[in-house]
């Protein structure tokens, strides 16, 4: 079984082409219905790397997760450049040593730092993907262990001390609105993963329980949500199935 969570639709692609490689199955952590009590001789967890970290909803996840002690354990993790040693807190936080491990440089979602990749660099990202993604299949089906993590400078500081800095103050959705270009089509409601935006009045209406994931304000088809001041003008990203074409 491959688990996955995403925001901008990377790591799903990423989830969907492993599993077809693997001849496994891809569920989505938030919307689909997960059996926690795994009994598969292979388990995958595929996400984006959020602050050198797992996502919280993916944290949560894999804590909860209860893997047999024998499974051939892996993660595949998608993020703009690197990664930290998000590996050790997977293995921290499930209990388990991985088999095999590798990032997957994709477009960068995070908008609210940055412009986000365009169409150009997204494929890209995408082609490269591909042989990265061929090699790691590859060696799941062989059973093989595999390690191909692009860590960033000092890894460590970045996941162990920026991370949770992160998770403590920069997760909070506090900075988001929607400008007058909003057309009240309720859209983002249904793309956020974790149920965390309600439209009042047919204006999104955000509830307090955000990872930063990004995909209201990246998939909003008016452009209507901002992020504070700093989002205005910036190039918007999701993952497009022809982009992979
Ligand atoms: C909140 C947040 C934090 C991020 N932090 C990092 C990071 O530390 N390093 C990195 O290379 N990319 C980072 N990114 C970029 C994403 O990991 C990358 O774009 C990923 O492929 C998005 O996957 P998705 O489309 O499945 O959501 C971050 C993105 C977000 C939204
Ligand atoms: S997706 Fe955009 S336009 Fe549609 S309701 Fe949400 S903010 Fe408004
Ligand atoms: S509110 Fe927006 S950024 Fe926060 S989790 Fe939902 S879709 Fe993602």
């Amino acid at each position: 079984m491959i688990y996955y969570f995403t925001g901008t639709g990377n790591s799903e692609w990423v989830a969907k082409q492993l599993a077809i490689g693997t001849n496994d199955t891809a569920v989505n952590i938030c919307k689909d219905d997960v059996n926690k009590e795994v009994t598969d001789k292979k388990v995958g967890i595929v996400f984006p790397i959020y602050a050198w970290g797992m996502p919280a909803p993916v944290e949560a996840f894999v804590k909860s997760l209860k893997l047999p002690a024998d499974c051939y354990f892996y993660t595949v993790c998608t993020c703009g450049s690197d990664c930290g040693v998000v590996d050790s807190q997977i293995e921290s936080v499930s209990g388990k040593k991985l088999n095999a491990k590798m990032s997957v440089a994709m477009a960068n979602n995070y908008i609210q730092g940055s412009n986000c990749s365009d169409e150009a660099e997204a494929k890209r990202f995408i082609q490269a993907a591909k042989v990265k993604l061929a090699k790691f299949i590859t060696a799941v089906n062989a059973g093989k262990v595999y390690v191909d993590m692009t860590r960033g400078i000092a890894p460590h500081v970045l996941t162990k001390a920026i991370h949770p800095a992160f998770l403590k103050f920069a997760s909070s959705d506090k900075k988001f609105y929607a400008t007058d270009a909003c057309i009240g089509c309720g859209l983002c409601e249904s793309f956020c993963s974790l149920g965390n935006i309600k439209l009042v009045d047919k204006k999104p209406q955000w509830q307090g329980n955000c990872c930063q994931c990004t995909s209201c304000i990246n998939r909003c088809p008016s452009e209507a949500i901002q992020y504070g001041k700093s989002t205005e003008g910036r190039i918007r990203y999701y993952f497009h199935e022809e982009y992979a074409n």
